[in-house]
């Protein structure tokens, strides 16, 4: 693999499932494969849990890693070619980025959507400039339009946990208040990854099998998402009716993706607070267990009460970001 942006490029899901059982059962069974590969992680924005997960699957794997924040200790870059600069960016990305490859085997991009121009944002702009100019197999550590190895491990603890209840799961996608402006990368590889696996049985080795999934997105009028994404799903506009019967609530807020009105792109369309999760909408479910991709702001998002729940997987969601990236840099590693 060299490169992972979409789910296409993980292949058969049954297959990616599977080994993030295997690696979830014994996580430094491949310690000796990334002996003397250096992973080099490039942050163009902030992270807690993106930074932390992917240095540990590196470290599970062998391999050494860099770590660069961009904005604290490295030039301001620039990512436009043409700009002349004469302003405060003293690098163009042009040059960093393959001066970034002769120092790593393995490159892990963050860099969110500027929300201002929906066209740069949604051509991935700066990160397939890094595939283009580094030299090096490349991966999304959330970019502008995806989060890939969220959505994989979002996948994964679905998979865990279905069986227990449904084998079939209804899970529904719920846009949520937030007093920012935020991206779309969460919701949208979400949705692709959960209608990719909507027709699938999805065998879990000892775990149990997913047999698929009714798969629902809610939101109000003007958030729906680039149908890329959501080619297939199901939208329904009535909050109540969509969680009715769910067995997983995955919320996150997303600003306006501009598909109805471009000109609307990263606008905030609505802070209808009776968006937010609290324990009246959890009781319209099939006492659901509650999701969301972290760092959540509570009680705009979802109540204390529902995410301190016990039915709530909000912690070992985030704790599989470190199978889903372990199975993602084992993967590229193989591929080198
Ligand atoms: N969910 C997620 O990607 O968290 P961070 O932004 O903290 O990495």
């Amino acid at each position: 693999m060299k490169s992972f942006l979409n789910v296409e490029d993980l292949g058969d899901l049954k297959e990616a499932l599977k080994e993030a059982t295997e690696i979830k059962s014994d996580r430094f069974k491949y310690d000796t494969l990334g002996k003397n590969k250096t992973l080099l992680m490039v942050f163009f924005n902030n992270s807690l849990r993106t930074r932390l997960s992917t240095q540990k699957a590196g470290m599970n794997l062998g391999m050494n890693v860099i770590v660069l924040d961009v904005n604290a200790g490295a030039w301001k870059l620039e990512t436009e070619r043409g700009v002349i600069m004469d302003g405060d960016k003293s690098e163009h990305l042009l040059e960093a980025i393959p001066v970034m490859g002769s120092f790593c085997d393995v490159i892990g991009i963050r860099s969110f959507a500027g929300l201002s121009d929906r066209d740069y944002d949604y051509a991935e702009t700066v990160y397939h400039q890094f595939e283009k100019y580094s030299g090096k197999p490349v991966f999304a550590m959330e970019t502008a339009t995806v989060h890939p190895l969220q959505a994989f491990a979002d996948l994964f603890t679905i998979a865990e946990y279905a069986p227990k209840r449904n084998k079939r799961p209804k899970v529904v996608l719920s846009w949520a208040p937030h007093p920012k402006s935020l991206p779309q990368a969460v919701p949208n590889s979400f949705a692709q990854w959960m209608i990719a696996a909507e027709k699938q049985s999805l065998p879990l080795g000892g775990v149990g099998d997913l047999a698929g999934m009714d798969f629902v997105i809610t939101h109000p009028e003007g958030y729906e998402l680039d149908p890329a994404f959501t080619k297939g799903a199901t939208i329904e506009y009535d909050q109540r009716k969509a969680f009715e019967g769910a067995d997983f609530i995955y919320a996150k807020n997303w600003s306006c993706p501009g598909v109805t009105k471009c000109e609307d792109y990263g606008k905030i369309l609505s802070k209808d607070m009776s968006w937010c999760v609290d324990t009246e909408h959890m009781s319209w479910t099939n006492n659901a267990h509650f999701m969301h991709c972290l760092p959540v702001r509570r009680n705009m998002i979802v109540t204390d009460e529902v995410i301190e729940a016990p039915t709530s997987l909000v912690i070992p969601e985030a704790a599989n970001r470190e199978i889903s990236a372990t199975v993602v840099l084992k993967r590229i590693l193989q591929s080198l």
